[in-house]
């Protein structure tokens, strides 16, 4: 047999210790199928004192992981620190610079300077691998950049953040509010002390921005993304999306438009019978749009140790054989700056719940407003039971009414000014709630 493919690991913590494992307890089968074996030989972590729930002593411990990077005795470097910067960054540059293909799992870093490392990796002939870096255990990064060679893709969406899609999913089965289920989330380790990258969005952004690049060969650009995230979301707009045949999901969504790209997080009303709407709690999923196919949805988990893990080790199962793609599935140079649809041009359907004014001409008020900027309404639901938010009391003689709207197909900038007039107009209590309809 061959030699061993040698790896250096950087970072021992959930991830790492799952590939320690996970390359353990598959050994002979990978061996058997990569022609060779994959074997951990030195790691670096920050602590090396720090108790880890896996034997590190056959492995040489390093200090620093640029300095295992570049230590000749590693065929491969698997990055598992995280970050956008060093120690991350430095020790995935000079693993490349020094003609040594990397494996990660870092969304930040491959949002941030994937563009920089691919050309790196692409000059020195290594490659670049990051299958665990979106949506944890499901293969789409190798789905878009392999599995579909032949097709353009339309549109890629879905649900990438476990987090948020275990609240929603949590909030609406359980009737718990945004908070209490927040609360219970940290109680659980699903969402951080400091939540506001997973339920604000930018965690889906990172991960949405480097399926763009893949799916529509544009330089990542994580701040091309619309972001928005599920903290204004309320048990009335769940109570009202299941009534009106949808279930509110965070998405990530890229499109190919005339006016150029468009990548946005937001919450987003899915059709209650649509595959990504079935996926509850912390499981993750994408929907590919590709010409010539019907939609592809790919359903699994997209976090936790060993879910990671087994992207990691299928990536260096790559490297073992000797497979090398473009890290964006095609040459560096034939990447395009993106050309970033403005928001304002999106176009689609719009659930939007107001609290209108119980006084004479507020509805007339709210119609005009709309009609004005074109919009159709596709369905209209007073509510005098759901429950107010922000302290107003609605359904109560002489308090504000809910009204809930759906739109047929409008442009944001329309649904922006509409809404703008009306609260001009003082017809309605508090903001209004907007929420896009995606359609499968
Ligand atoms: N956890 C998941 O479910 C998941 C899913 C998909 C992708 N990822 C990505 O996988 C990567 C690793 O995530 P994780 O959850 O395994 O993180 P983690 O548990 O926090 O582990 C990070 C590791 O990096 C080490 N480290 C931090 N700073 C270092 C430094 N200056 N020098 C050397 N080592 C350093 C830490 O050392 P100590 O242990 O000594 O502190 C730790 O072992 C991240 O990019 C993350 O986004 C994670």
């Amino acid at each position: 047999m061959a030699e061993p493919l040698k790896v250096g690991l950087a970072g021992l913590g959930t991830v790492g210790t799952a590939v320690v494992r996970l390359l353990e307890s598959g050994r002979d089968k990978l061996a058997a199928r990569c022609g060779r074996s994959i074997a951990v030989v030195a790691v670096c972590a920050r602590s090396r004192s720090k108790k880890r729930d896996v034997d590190l002593k056959r492995f040489r411990w390093v200090e620093d992981p640029a300095v295992l990077a570049a230590d000749p005795a590693i065929d491969v470097l698997v990055e598992l620190i995280g970050g956008d910067g060093d120690p991350a960054k430095r020790a995935v540059e000079t693993a490349l610079a020094a003609g040594k293909p990397v494996v990660t799992a870092n969304k930040a870093l491959l949002a941030r300077h994937g563009h920089k490392l691919a050309i790196l990796a692409e000059r020195r002939g290594v490659a670049l691998d990051f299958e665990a870096s979106v949506a944890g255990g499901i293969p789409i990064v190798k789905t878009l950049r392999e599995g579909l060679n032949g097709n353009s893709f339309t549109r890629i969406y879905g649900i990438l953040n476990g987090t948020c899609n275990y609240m929603l999913s949590r909030m609406e089965q359980d009737r718990l509010a945004f908070d209490e289920c927040l609360r219970e989330a940290q109680r659980l380790g699903y969402a951080e002390a400091d939540p506001s990258f997973d339920v604000e969005g930018h965690d889906t952004a990172q991960k949405l921005s480097i399926l763009a690049s893949l799916a529509f060969g544009t330089k990542v650009d994580p701040d091309a993304v619309y972001v928005e995230g599920i903290s204004s979301i309320t048990l009335a707009d769940l109570d009202a999306a299941a009534e009106l045949g949808y279930r509110v999901k965070l998405l990530g969504v890229a499109v190919k438009t005339e006016a150029g790209i468009e990548q946005r997080v937001h919450p987003t009303m899915v059709p209650k019978d649509s595959a990504i709407a079935q996926v509850m709690g912390v499981t993750n999923a994408v929907t590919v749009d590709a010409d010539g196919l019907t939609p592809i949805t790919l359903v699994g988990p997209g976090a936790g140790g060993m879910a990671t893990a087994s992207a990691v080790v299928s990536d260096l199962a790559d490297i073992a054989r000797g497979v090398r793609t473009a890290p964006f599935g095609r040459p560096a140079a034939r990447m395009t700056a993106i050309r970033k649809a403005p928001m304002q041009r999106h176009e689609g359907g719009y659930y939007i719940r107001l609290l209108a004014r119980d006084r004479p001409g507020s509805a007339a008020t709210i119609a005009r407003r709309l009609a004005q900027r074109k919009i159709s309404i596709e369905s209209i639901v007073q509510r005098h039971d759901i429950r107010a938010q922000g302290g107003a009391q609605p359904g109560r003689s002489g308090g504000p009414v809910p009204v809930i709207l759906i739109t047929y197909a409008t442009s944001e900038d329309a649904v922006r000014k509409a809404l703008a007039a009306v609260r001009r107009d003082r017809v309605i209590s508090g903001r209004p709630q907007v929420i896009r309809i995606e359609k499968n």
